[in-house]
C-alpha cells in the first residue's frame, strides 16, 4: 500500500513562480510516489474576509487550471474542494472543543493579519500607539541587524526603507528575525482588544479547520512549507487529545517539509499577488520578459564595470532556482563584471519562458477544450467524501454518538 499525503491550497486565483517552485513541483513529484489528496481550501479563503466568496468560483477555476497545466494529474491524485466534502465542517466542529483559546491566540498565523497591518488596512481597528510601538521596536531591530550583519541592508541609507523592507517580509518576524522580546510585543498587539474586534471567530479557528482537513484523510505526511509547521503542530495536538479522550482514531501525521526556495518578486520582496510583484504561470512571453527587465538588481552596481553581488540580487535568486545549470557561470561573470545586468536578465527571461512554455501551452489547450475544472473537482470530491465519511463514522463511534 502506498503511503498517503494530503495538502491544500487557498483559492487565490492565478498562480505565480513562487507557487511553482514552492508547491507545485513538489506535488507533481509526490503524486507518483504517494496516494495523494490535493484540495482547494475554499472555506479557508473566507477566514480573513467573508466577501472573498464573490471571487471564489473564478479563483478556483484559475488556480486549478494552473495545477492541471503544470501536470498535477487527476488520474494520479485526488483533486477536490473542501466545501464539497461537508465532513470537513463536521470534524472542525468536534475539534473546536478540543483546543483552548490561548493555544489559538498563540498561533503565528496572525502573521496574515500583521500583513494587513503593514498595508495600513487596519489602522482603524488597531490603536495607533500599538502600531507605533511595533514600528519603533522594528526600527530598533533593523538598526541592530544593520550593525550586526547584513551587508545589503547596511548599504541602504534610508531607515524608512530598511524598516519597510524588513517589515515587508512578515515571515521573518516569526522566523528568526525578532527575538523573544519582539515576539512578545507582537503577541501583545495581537491580543489587544482592538485587534480582537476585527478578527472573526472563523479566523481564529483557521488551524482547527486545517486540522480537520488533514486528519479526515489520516495522511502519513502533509507536504507544506515552513510557514505551516505551527498548524501541523496544532493538528498533532488535537489528534492526540482526541485519541486520549475517546479512542485511537487518528494516526499522528507529520509535516513533510518540502523545499520552498524564496522566490523574490520584481521589487525584491517575496513574490506575492498582494504586492503586485509576481510573474504568473499564465503570463505570455512578452509579459514575462518585460517583468524580468523591471527587476531590481544589486543597487551598488551602477556601471557594467562594477562587480556585482549576486548573493543579494533577486535576479540571481531566480537564476538559482530556474536556471541551475548556468548559475555558477553567471555568478562568476557577475562578480568579475563580465556580464551586464541587462544581459543577465535577458538570459533569465529566456530560461523562464522556456520553462513556462509547455505550461502555457497546456493551459491554453485546457481552456480551448472547454474543460470544466469543476467536473474534475466534483469527481475527486466524491472520492474524498467516501474516505472522509469512513473516518467520521469512526469518530462518531469513538465518541459514543453513533446513534
Ligand atoms: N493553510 C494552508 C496555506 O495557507 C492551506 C491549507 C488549508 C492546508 N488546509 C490545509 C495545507 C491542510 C495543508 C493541509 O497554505
Ligand atoms: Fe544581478 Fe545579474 Fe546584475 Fe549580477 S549581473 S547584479 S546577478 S542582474
Amino acid at each position: 500500500m502506498k503511503k498517503r499525503v494530503l495538502s491544500g491550497m487557498r483559492a487565490t486565483g492565478k498562480l505565480h513562480l513562487g507557487h511553482l517552485a514552492g508547491v507545485l513541483v513538489n506535488w507533481k513529484r509526490l503524486q507518483n510516489e504517494y496516494d495523494s489528496f490535493f484540495f482547494v481550501a475554499d472555506w479557508h479563503g473566507l477566514t480573513d474576509n467573508p466577501e472573498n466568496a464573490r471571487y471564489m468560483k473564478e479563483n478556483i477555476r484559475n488556480m486549478v487550471l494552473d495545477w492541471l497545466a503544470v501536470g498535477i494529474d487527476p488520474d494520479k491524485s485526488t483533486l477536490f474542494i473542501q466545501s464539497l466534502v461537508p465532513q470537513h465542517a463536521e470534524l472542525h466542529l468536534v475539534f473546536s472543543m478540543l483546543v483552548s483559546l490561548s493555544r489559538l491566540f498563540r498561533n503565528p498565523t496572525y502573521k496574515d493579519k500583521l500583513e494587513d497591518l503593514r498595508k495600513g488596512g487596519m489602522e482603524g481597528g488597531v490603536s495607533l500607539s500599538a502600531i507605533r510601538d511595533v514600528k519603533e521596536e522594528l526600527e530598533r531591530k533593523a538598526n541592530e541587524e544593520l550593525k550586526a550583519t547584513a551587508d545589503f541592508v547596511s548599504t541602504l541609507k534610508d531607515r524608512e526603507a530598511i524598516f519597510r523592507k524588513l517589515k515587508g517580509d512578515v515571515m521573518s518576524l516569526f522566523y528568526g528575525f525578532v527575538d523573544k522580546a519582539g515576539e512578545r510585543l507582537i503577541e501583545e498587539l495581537l491580543e489587544s482588544s482592538s485587534f480582537h474586534s476585527i478578527i472573526s471567530y472563523g479566523f481564529l479557528g483557521y488551524p482547527v479547520l486545517q486540522s480537520a482537513d488533514i486528519l479526515l484523510y489520516k495522511p502519513h505526511y502533509v507536504p507544506v512549507g515552513a510557514d505551516q509547521v505551527a498548524h501541523i503542530e496544532i493538528t498533532r495536538d488535537i489528534a492526540e487529545k482526541f485519541n486520549r479522550l475517546y479512542a485511537e482514531v487518528f494516526p499522528i501525521p507529520e509535516a513533510l517539509l518540502t523545499e520552498t526556495p524564496r522566490i523574490p518578486g520584481m521589487d525584491g520582496r517575496k513574490m506575492s499577488k498582494s504586492y503586485g510583484n509576481a510573474i504568473y504561470l499564465s503570463d505570455d512571453e512578452e509579459t514575462v520578459s518585460k517583468k524580468v527587465m523591471k527587476y531590481i538588481t544589486d543597487p551598488q552596481r551602477i556601471r557594467k564595470s562594477d562587480p556585482g553581488r549576486p548573493e543579494i540580487c533577486p535576479v540571481f535568486a531566480l537564476h538559482r532556482v530556474f536556471n541551475p545549470d548556468e548559475t555558477d557561470e553567471i555568478y562568476r561573470a557577475c562578480t568579475t563584471a563580465q556580464i551586464g545586468c541587462v544581459q543577465c536578465k535577458r538570459r533569465l527571461a529566456e530560461k523562464l519562458n522556456h520553462t513556462l512554455k509547455p505550461i502555457r501551452q497546456r493551459r491554453k489547450e485546457l481552456e480551448d477544450s472547454q474543460i470544466d475544472v469543476f467536473e474534475i473537482l466534483k469527481e475527486g470530491s466524491r472520492k474524498a467524501e467516501e474516505f472522509a465519511e469512513g473516518t467520521m463514522e469512526e469518530v462518531r463511534k469513538a465518541m459514543g454518538m453513533d446513534y
